[in-house]
């Protein structure tokens, strides 16, 4: 899934291989003699052994060590009685079910006559490539694993998945299999961040110490949900910050069904397991025949969450996303969503297209509405055919009309779904996710279409295909606007019904791999109903994610914080809507609502054909100043300098651009105080040696503020703003004077 061109260097002793000299490309270091596997990345060291049971064991993951180091060997964690016998706390790096442990297990299988004991050793290693592959193997069960390593020589983000491998001779069920177990330090003073949230209100940060016994974050509902992310950031004690702590982090690269759970052991050994969501699992294996599970990326810092979130955006750009290790910047764009919602057709479009493109945009995108009998969310899903009332001439005069006005055109899809009220369903009604017999419940009206079935993975890639090569289209909104429900596939044996948790999401992404392969100039937005699909799998075949339906520009600022943890701005995108906002009658200026959606890729959704001269003009200036500055908002270092939160009415952003020659700083205050200032700004992350002049885009410092000054000013002396009024904001850019 990564493209990258890191080596790795292999020694068969720590001592003959000097680790330094290698900065630029990890390293691998493997001590046959003890059995131990060193890799070196970025400012992080791992290093795993293997036992004198023959498990694989971490032994350390941290901070950069020096070469030679001692490292291992690797010993089994003592028995302290007979409830936790030698063996049973072993932190392994992947643990069968079977034999005396008490330790999450990473994979668990049975078999036909009942035999569910499953003692993973380790058997070989081999480096393809950029990879290292460690073999595991049950030889008297007959299943073997091969664990792959992959290290960002960069970030020193490290991914990690499983291929598990049926050599028994007779059928066997995989009851749960997860990706990886990442193995921290022992400690019981550590606590958890993740992200939670729900439709409209997505991707809020809660912290919770971590105590014995679990922590689950999952999904259960087919798709990633939003009611946790599958991503995770560790450290010890409640203190950690910004800028400070050591950090474990990581997020998981799967759009199906998932679980990440965190146990703390009786030896104060705490093991983050992740992979697809046990709860209702069962992926049988025939002889010889194998799965793959997803990649379980983490990685380390010591400075604090600011540094975490910094690597992964990085990582994000520079080896996951499709366009890596240089995405193009996300263009200014209009969607019709809020302006028309279902009542669109051409005339409308077309005005709305001629208005985006004198006020800047450079993308206009029909959401909802064009196709079949679509005039709202009851009918129409499925049938992916031009409503010929709403575009009597199809929609070739409207996107030559939008391409002759300079922009690119884009269309909004739901390819999962289908209404019951559609000529698809009449036709194929047993083509949805079902159970014999049994409800069918719908959501928004619709149903989910099982892609684990190859008719429907055909259907659906045919479909688009068709509509992109016989339209000039340069994206889609890919939505998906419910959860599963009864994910029943009758059509296949009893025993591989459950596979669809695994075939439905390796096609989906086939089919968004073949059409990107087809259409390479068409980018993909991944939406689910806002942010409920966001995840390092989907980012990986597609271009932007929507992170919330909620476009009201003062939650979103909680919204566009929370969603920073783990995914870079540079794909995050932010319209600019009405005000009133839909979602909770707030009134806010128009100034304020570009300063926040300029925090992300720009967009605007708003009613513009009502909008005055004066609000044109007023949105001609911002996306012309957003044009300047996306380079560095969407792909330049992100500090987090204010939060927002329910008991903070602040809030500040910082973005550095890649070659340090421009800041952009972002202010807002919600909620206005008579009686205190804002609070003064620190900018982080310039040479304090070289100077900067700022320049406002919108509100201003206070007086005496002086018009540049060196890095080590704007860092330690810092800027105070002139904010004072309830929802007000200031955007300013600091330029390096000089070169
Ligand atoms: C979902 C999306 C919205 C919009 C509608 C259209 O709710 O999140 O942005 O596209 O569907 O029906």
């Amino acid at each position: 899934m990564i493209r990258t061109k890191i080596r790795w260097m292999l020694a068969l002793s720590l001592a003959a291989i000097p680790t330094m000299g290698w900065a630029g490309a990890p390293s691998l270091h493997v001590d046959a003699t003890h059995k131990v596997f060193r890799i070196d990345a970025g400012d992080i060291t791992y290093a795993m052994g293997v036992n004198d049971d023959g498990a694989l064991q971490t032994l350390y993951w941290g901070g950069r060590l020096q070469a030679g180091d001692p490292l291992g060997p690797a010993t089994l964690p003592k028995s302290r009685s007979s409830f936790d016998p030698d063996g049973a706390n072993t932190p392994q790096e992947y643990a069968g079910w079977g034999g005396p442990i008490t330790i999450a297990p990473d994979l668990k299988v049975h078999f036909a006559d009942g035999n569910r004991d499953l003692v993973l050793r380790y058997d070989s290693y081999r480096i393809d490539k950029d990879t290292l592959i460690v073999t595991l193997r049950d030889a008297k069960a007959g299943v073997l694993v091969d664990l792959t390593y992959r290290a960002d020589a960069d970030t020193g983000i490290l991914g990690r998945s499983a291929h598990i491998v049926n050599r028994s001779g007779q059928a066997l069920i995989v009851d749960s299999a997860a990706a990886a177990s990442w193995n921290l330090p022992p400690a019981s003073d550590y606590s958890l961040r993740y992200l939670t949230g729900t439709w409209a209100s997505e991707w809020h940060l809660r912290t919770r110490p971590i105590t014995p016994g679990a922590t689950v974050l999952e999904s259960r509902r087919g798709s990633t949900g939003d009611q946790n992310n599958p991503w995770f950031a560790i450290a010890h004690g409640d203190a950690w910050n910004e800028s400070h702590g050591r950090v474990w982090f990581g997020a998981l690269a799967w759009s199906g069904s998932w679980s990440i759970r965190i146990d703390q052991d009786v030896l104060n050994q705490v093991r983050v397991t992740g992979g697809f969501n046990p709860f209702d699992f069962g992926y049988r294996l025939q002889p010889g025949q194998s799965l793959d599970t997803p990649v379980f990326y983490a990685g380390y810092t010591d400075q604090g969450i600011g540094e975490a979130s910094r690597l992964l955006h990085r990582f994000e750009l520079t080896r996951v996303l499709p366009q890596a290790p240089a995405p193009r910047l996300r263009p200014v764009l209009y969607n019709s969503w809020e302006a028309t919602e279902f009542k669109v057709n051409e005339s409308d479009q077309e005005r709305l297209a001629e208005k985006a493109a004198a006020l800047g945009v450079e993308r206009f995108v029909i959401d909802d509405g064009w196709f079949g009998a679509r005039d709202s969310d009851h009918a129409g899903l499925g049938d992916w055919t031009v409503n010929r009332q709403k575009f009597p001439n199809g929609l070739k005069p409207l996107i030559d009309k939008v391409h002759g006005l300079g922009m690119s055109f884009g269309l909004w899809v739901e390819p999962e779904m289908v209404n019951p009220d559609s000529d698809l369903y009449r036709r194929h009604p047993d083509w949805v996710l079902h159970f014999d017999g049994r409800q069918r419940s719908e959501g928004r009206h619709q149903l989910v279409l099982n892609l684990a079935r190859e008719d429907v993975r055909q259907y659906v890639f045919d479909v688009l295909d068709t509509l992109l090569s016989q339209n000039d289209i340069q994206f889609l909104k890919w939505d998906y606007n419910r959860n599963w429900s009864e994910p029943g596939w009758p059509q296949v044996a009893a025993e591989d019904q459950q596979k669809v948790y695994v075939t439905y999401v390796r096609h989906l992404y086939d089919i968004l791999h073949r059409l990107r392969q087809k259409h390479p100039g068409v980018e993909i937005e991944s939406c689910s109903g806002g942010g409920a699909r966001v995840d390092l799998g989907i980012m990986s075949l597609t271009d932007e994610v929507w992170p919330s339906d909620n476009t009201d520009p003062s939650d979103r600022l909680s919204i566009q914080d929370g969603f920073s943890y783990a995914y870079a701005p540079g794909v995050m995108m932010s319209w600019v809507t009405g005000s009133p906002n839909w979602v909770n009658n707030r009134q806010s200026s128009l100034d304020f609502r570009f300063l926040s959606s300029m925090q992300g890729g720009l967009g605007i959704g708003a009613k513009i054909l009502e909008w005055t001269p004066a609000e044109q003009a007023t949105a001609r200036q911002y996306i012309a100043a957003y044009k300047d500055i996306r380079a560095t908002v969407q792909q330049g270092r992100l500090y987090r300098l204010l939060s927002p939160g329910e008991q903070v009415p602040y809030s500040a952003t910082e973005s550095v651009a890649g070659d340090g020659r421009q800041t952009v700083l972002f202010a807002f205050l919600r909620q206005g105080h008579e009686a205190s200032d804002y609070p003064t700004i620190y900018l982080q992350g310039l040479d304090a040696s070289a100077r900067y002049r700022w320049r406002s885009i919108h509100g201003k410092p206070v007086a005496g503020t002086p018009a540049q000054a060196s890095g080590a000013y704007w860092m330690n002396h810092g800027i105070d703003l002139l904010l004072h009024d309830d929802l007000d904001a200031a955007g300013l850019v600091f330029e390096r004077v000089g070169s």
